[in-house]
């Protein structure tokens, strides 16, 4: 896909970190980012993730979810979408997996052109860490908003395994959420 292809479709990276810069301590399993991360992120979350209308997560993090959305499509990437597709149908005691869900095993540039193809324009990439990774380090990410939490883990999983990625961006606008010290950054990709 050229620049040009892509550039009909946006791509919104969301994610919360701790202060020390990790989606996740390192027991992240037991401990999903709706439990550490303020209501004023999960309100900006919600709200942002429902004006862009489709969220696309790797299928670990779906199962920290494990069900559909409201007014959001959720295109869930894992290398086995019909088994993961049936084990979704099935925890839903569902005969049909809800249209506003998805399992695919496409590369993050079929996932954007199909998307763009039936007519989104938009879409807010919700992680986790290896799915920040794989479309940062394909140049597929247009926008982030990053919550930074006052809170530090000390060790766990990082957003970027490579801080030479926010040299790609240009850090636009912060914005504090509340009084507890929760600031929301607004970047940019840099235009080459
Ligand atoms: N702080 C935040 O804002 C935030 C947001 C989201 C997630 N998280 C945290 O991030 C952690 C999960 O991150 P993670 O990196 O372990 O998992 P993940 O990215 O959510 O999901 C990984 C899975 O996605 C699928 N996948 C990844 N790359 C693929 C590719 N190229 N093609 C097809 N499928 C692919 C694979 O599924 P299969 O194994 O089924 O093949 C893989 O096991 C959790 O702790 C979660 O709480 C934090």
């Amino acid at each position: 896909m050229n620049e040009k292809q892509r550039s009909r479709i946006k791509d919104t990276l969301i994610v919360a970190t701790s202060k020390d810069g990790f989606i996740s301590p390192a027991d992240g399993v037991k401990l999903p980012s709706t439990k550490w991360t303020s209501k004023e992120d999960y309100q900006f979350f919600t709200e942002k993730t429902q004006e862009i209308g489709v969220m696309i997560m790797g299928r670990a993090t779906y199962e920290t979810i494990a069900r559909p959305l409201p007014r959001r499509l959720i295109v869930v990437l894992t290398r086995d979408s019909e088994k993961q597709a049936e084990a979704a149908r099935r925890k839903l005691k569902m005969d049909y997996l809800p249209n506003n869900l998805r399992f695919t095993s496409k590369s993050p540039q079929e996932i954007l052109q199909s998307l763009a193809n039936e007519g989104y324009q938009q879409v807010a990439l919700c992680g986790g860490a290896s799915l920040y990774q794989l479309f940062t380090k394909e140049n597929l990410v247009d926008e982030m908003f990053i919550t930074i939490e006052p809170i530090e883990f000390g060790d766990g999983i990082k957003l970027f395994e490579n801080n030479k990625i926010y040299g790609n961006f240009q850090l636009i606008k912060e914005t504090p959420l509340n009084k507890q010290g929760t600031i929301l950054q607004h970047w940019l990709r840099r235009l080459n």
